[in-house]
Order: C-alpha cells, then structure tokens, then sequence
C-alpha cells in the first residue's frame, strides 16, 4: 500500500484554460483565428528590449541561476523597499509555496476570502492547514466584521488578493489595516494585478511586522513564461523564506528578462494604458452585466445562461474565456474574459452580443 500524505485527499487537480492545440484539432479553427483570452496572460507579450536580453543570455542555459543583487537593486528601484525586505521565486505560486512551508503546520488555519485565486485553498490544504472560508458579498465585496470574527489564536495566514481574481474589484486600503491591526498572523497581500489598478499596499509595509506583499512579472510585463517573481516581506521572514525556498526555483533567462523588463517602464506604461482602454470597451458594449475591474480582465455574469455552456459557445468560434464555475464559491454563471488587443475585444464583444441576442429558448440547444 502506497501511505500518501492525507493532505491530498480533497485536492482538485487545477485545470488550466483548454490547450491551443486541442481547440485546433477539435473545432477545425486555425491557430491564428484562435483568440486566447482565459488566463489573464498579457495579449503585448514583453518589449523588444526584454526578447533581446533573452536572445543575448541563451548560453547562459547550462548554469544553474541565481538571483543577482542587480535583480534585486532593480526591484528595489521599482517598488522603493529596500532590497534587505526582497525575496524572489518561481511566480507567485512558488512563493505561496514557500510560504506554505514557511508557516503552515498541521490544522493551522488560514482565511480565505471567496471566490478568489484557488491556489490559497491549495497551498492551505497540502500542508495540512485548515481554510477557513469567507463568502464575499453580490458586489464581491469582503464582509469584514465577518473576516475579523474569524480570526483566533490558530490563525496563520490571511490571504487577501488585491485586486481580486476572478471578480476584479479592490478592497479599501483601511479595511486592510484593520485587519494587520487585530492580528499578529500574517497577512499575505496578492497584488498580481496591481499595474492595472487599486492603491498598492507597498507605502504601508514598514508600519506592519505582519504583512507580506507578492508580486508578478506575468501580468503587466508580459513573463508568465518566466517564473522569476518578488514579495516584500519584513527582514527577519526574508531569512526564513531563503531558507525554505528551493535553491534552483527560478530560471537563469527568467531573471535576465526580468531586469530588462523593469528598466523598461516606458513600455509598461503604453500596455496598460492599452488594457485599460480594452477594459473599458469591454465594459461598455459587452450586453451582459459586466463587473468594475481594475485588474486585465472583466467579469461577465452571463445568466440566465450558465458560464459552461458560454464558454463551450464561445471556444467553438475560436475564443478562450474561463469558466468561473471552476472558483469555489463563484456559483455557474460567470466568465472571466482577459483583456485582449482591440481586434480581439471586437470579435468578444460581436460574438458574446450575438449571444445575448438570442431567446432564452434557442440558446438552450447550445
Ligand atoms: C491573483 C493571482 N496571483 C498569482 C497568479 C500567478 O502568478 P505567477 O505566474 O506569478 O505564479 C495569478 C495567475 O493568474 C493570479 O491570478
């Protein structure tokens, strides 16, 4: 008999947005017809300079990477912390991760607000950690009182992602603070989407010993290839996150690419101007209610049809969009569309409106 950790009982395996290839081969769709917009990956890509530090670094292949202080100067100049409070790893995920061994003992608890990233849940359950659900309200809002209640002497970890993921909406910097006040477990701020709005809690890290901040180069810089991320945390975690940390976590090219990706602001600028211009498009003219986002996504509420049969309807015309009934707690009627370049969010819009246009009573052959 195989003894596996009991932890893994309950575990989903996570299902990413259907492959490219398979839509291919099933629907009979060209690969350059295919819109792919249900992983919140940047539709830019990164900028010419950082494709070139790739290029100029490919020899560098047969070396084990490291994190360069030069790395952890130019995250230092961008977010304005020290570099003493930066640790760097593979994506958010992996310092979620880190966290996890970091922090979580057997039936420690940790709360999560819901619906929102599922990798919180994760990383809970497969130490051994207990979560502790928090329901967000119609608008997506955390009931905080409720939240505040929770808290207890096994709380560890509070997982707060801002702005949220899947539903798009922020949550008021104080209501965060009233939270780091009534507790010394650690608050984990997700800020992956932070380049596209919400107020970064960054200018708030020295106030509080309890608050940890994560941060993507996926998102706004266009790496999620790369797996090369950074979370400010205070000094004395920092040593306890290096030491948990897998030594060989993150990729020699990543790191090359993500220098090169923050010294190039002006290139930053210009993407998220453009996704913010999507987003509003998106907003105005999709026919279902669409929710405030400040993230590189909308959310769409598609009743009365279900986000299954949406999302079935839509890939079959060659457009990829996440079924939300996949987010615990988000119910069967919601997609999740990421922003994407303006022919793209034409096609979307053209498409999901023809939808809307349908009788409740045709699109049930859907
Ligand atoms: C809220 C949130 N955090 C983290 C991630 C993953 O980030 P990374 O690629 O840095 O692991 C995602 C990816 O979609 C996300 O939505």
């Amino acid at each position: 008999m195989i003894l596996k950790k009991k932890s893994l009982k309950g575990l989903k395996e996570y299902v990413p947005a259907q492959p490219v290839e398979e839509i291919i081969k099933e629907f009979r769709i060209k690969a350059k017809d295919i819109i792919k917009l249900g992983s919140n990956e940047s539709v830019y890509g990164p900028s010419l300079k950082v494709k070139k530090a790739i290029i100029d670094n490919l020899d560098q292949i047969n070396v084990y990477p490291v994190i360069p202080a030069e790395l952890l100067r130019a995250i230092s100049s961008y977010v304005k912390v020290p570099t003493k409070n930066i640790v760097v790893d593979a994506g958010i995920e992996g310092m979620l991760d880190t966290l996890g061994k970091v922090f979580i003992d057997k039936n420690d608890e940790c709360i999560i607000p819901i619906p929102t990233f599922e990798i919180y849940e994760f990383t809970t359950r497969i130490y051994g950690g207990i979560p502790r659900f928090i329901r967000r309200d119609e608008n997506f809002d955390i009931p905080i009182n409720k939240l505040l209640a929770l808290l207890n002497k096994k709380t560890k970890l509070i997982f707060l992602c801002n702005p949220n993921n899947p539903t798009g909406n922020v949550m008021p910097r104080e209501e965060i603070e009233s939270i780091l006040k009534s507790t010394n477990a650690f608050v984990i701020i997700d800020e992956a989407y932070i380049e596209f709005g919400g107020n970064a809690i960054v200018p708030l890290f020295k106030k509080y010993q309890n608050l940890i901040i994560l941060r993507t180069l996926f998102k706004a810089f266009g790496l999620a290839a790369h797996r090369v991320d950074y979370g400010i945390m205070p000094e004395n975690l920092v040593k306890d996150f290096n030491k948990a940390r897998l030594p060989f976590s993150i990729n020699s090219l990543g790191v090359k690419a993500a220098m090169a990706a923050l010294k190039d602001q002006t290139y930053l600028k210009k993407v998220v101007s453009k996704i913010k211009e999507g987003r509003e498009y998106l907003q105005k003219n999709i026919k279902f209610k669409t929710y405030p986002s400040q993230t590189n996504f909308i959310l769409v509420n598609v009743s009365p049809f279900s986000s299954k049969k949406v999302t079935s309807y839509l890939v079959k015309h060659g457009i990829i969009v996440r079924d939300c009934a996949f987010f615990r707690g988000m119910g069967k009627n919601f997609v999740r569309i990421t922003v994407g370049k303006p022919e793209q969010n034409r096609k979307v819009v053209k498409r999901i409106n023809k939808l809307y246009a349908k009788t409740y009573h045709s699109l049930l052959r859907y």
